[in-house]
């Protein structure tokens, strides 16, 4: 078990920066989950800590230990890959067992540890099968077995559940939860899945072209953003945004005049706002409501997504930059093409000034922000 720190970590792939300053601190235990868009850096930042990658600058410790530049096998950290990288020709058995063979280990340890693993597992009724004939969860389940032999101070997890079919990843998020409790040892998980980030970390960074946007709880980033990136990328379906201009700000309620000419109130701005600032209005699926007598705007129904216990409806309306989104109950009896007035939560408004940041008072506290606006 060991924290890690990272301090201002660069990286280039010939001229294409990759990474560009990272700062990050993981607690001893952490369960720290990475995410942001396709290219972003995820995958390089992990490789750079497992010493995959030389970083171009910047400092890397995990401990107390300036690890920089020591070998990847140097640094007590294992790495579970989507891709599994299992050796096909070998049992179960013998790959969660060839690191610890390659490191000197002897055969009692290693049978002791590999036996540990495989029955926290559930691999123990498979160890002598090949990969080939194995599922993708077993496969997957074997890669992190390998990882567990090493009893590495740190793990590292880069998308590792994206090839297993929807049931099976929900299992597996489970397990790797438990796995975290039982061996609480420091986890740094890459995903693209909204719900495993928001299960499973204890904290989320939100990474953009090489930089962190910002890092919090779960709970943090949802309910404050520090910049429309983030609000737009930590939530499914996304966040809605309509542009408009300030009408009015006072201290506790801004004005925005929408597009069609709505005005919609926008409680807890910080400071007041020029008349005509542009502005952006971000809204929640789940903060708009049919009907009500104040913050409505006007939409017509272009497909109602019916999930059972909750629908999603598309609405078309010229306020939105996009389409808008806005969960109904599963009964909503509305159908495509039929007019609906919604309201809008003025409580629950975000409200992004030009260059994306939130203009919105937060609550002062403990949030963990990196400045990022691009
Ligand atoms: N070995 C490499 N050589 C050149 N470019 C690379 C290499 N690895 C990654 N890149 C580039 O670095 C960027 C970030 O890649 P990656 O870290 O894999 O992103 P992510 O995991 O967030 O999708 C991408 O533009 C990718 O093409
Ligand atoms: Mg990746």
């Amino acid at each position: 078990m060991a924290s890690l720190s990272l301090r201002n970590i660069h990286k280039s792939f010939g001229k294409t920066a990759v990474l560009s300053g990272i700062d990050l601190d993981v607690a001893d235990g952490e369960f720290t989950v990475i995410v942001g868009p396709s290219g972003c850096g995820k995958s390089t930042l992990l490789r750079t800590v497992a010493g995959l990658e030389e970083i171009d600058k910047g400092t890397i410790k995990i401990g107390e230990i300036d690890v920089s530049r020591l070998p990847p096998s140097e640094r007590g950290i294992a790495m579970v890959f989507q891709s599994y990288a299992l050796y096909p020709h070998m049992t179960v058995y013998a790959n969660m067992s060839f690191g610890m063979k390659i490191a000197g280990a002897s055969p009692e340890e290693i049978d002791q540890a590999v036996r540990a693993a495989a029955e926290t597992l559930g691999l123990t009724a498979l160890l002598e099968r090949k990969p080939k004939e194995l599922s993708g969860g077993q496969r997957q389940r074997t890669a992190i077995g390998r990882a567990i032999v090493r009893r590495p101070r740190i793990f590292l997890f880069d998308e590792p559940l994206s090839n297993l079919d929807a049931s099976l990843r929900v299992k597996m998020r489970h397990e790797i939860a438990r796995l975290h409790e039982t061996l609480e040892t420091t986890m740094i998980y890459v995903t693209h899945d909204q719900v495993e980030a928001m299960t499973l970390a204890d904290r989320i960074v939100v990474l953009r072209e090489g930089c962190i946007e910002q890092t919090g709880s779960p709970h943090e980033l949802y309910k404050y953003p520090v910049n429309r990136f983030v609000a737009g990328f930590i939530g499914s379906p996304a966040m809605n945004f309509l542009s408009g201009f300030v009408v009015e700000s006072r201290p506790d309620i801004t004005t925005v005049r929408l597009e069609s000419g709505a005005m919609i109130q926008v409680n807890g701005v910080a400071g007041a706002l020029p008349p005509d600032t542009p502005v952006t209005l971000g809204i929640r699926p789940e903060h708009l409501t049919p009907g009500g007598d104040h913050n409505l705007i006007e939409t017509q129904i272009k497909l109602v997504e019916p999930l059972g216990s909750h629908s999603y409806v598309y609405l078309d309306t010229p306020d939105a930059e996009d389409q808008l989104i806005f969960r109904a109950s599963g009964d909503f009896s509305f159908a495509k093409g039929d007019r609906l007035t919604v309201c809008i939560a003025a409580d629950q408004c975000h409200l992004f000034g030009k260059d994306g940041r939130e203009l919105r008072q937060k609550p002062s506290g403990n949030l963990t922000t990196s400045q990022g606006d691009h």
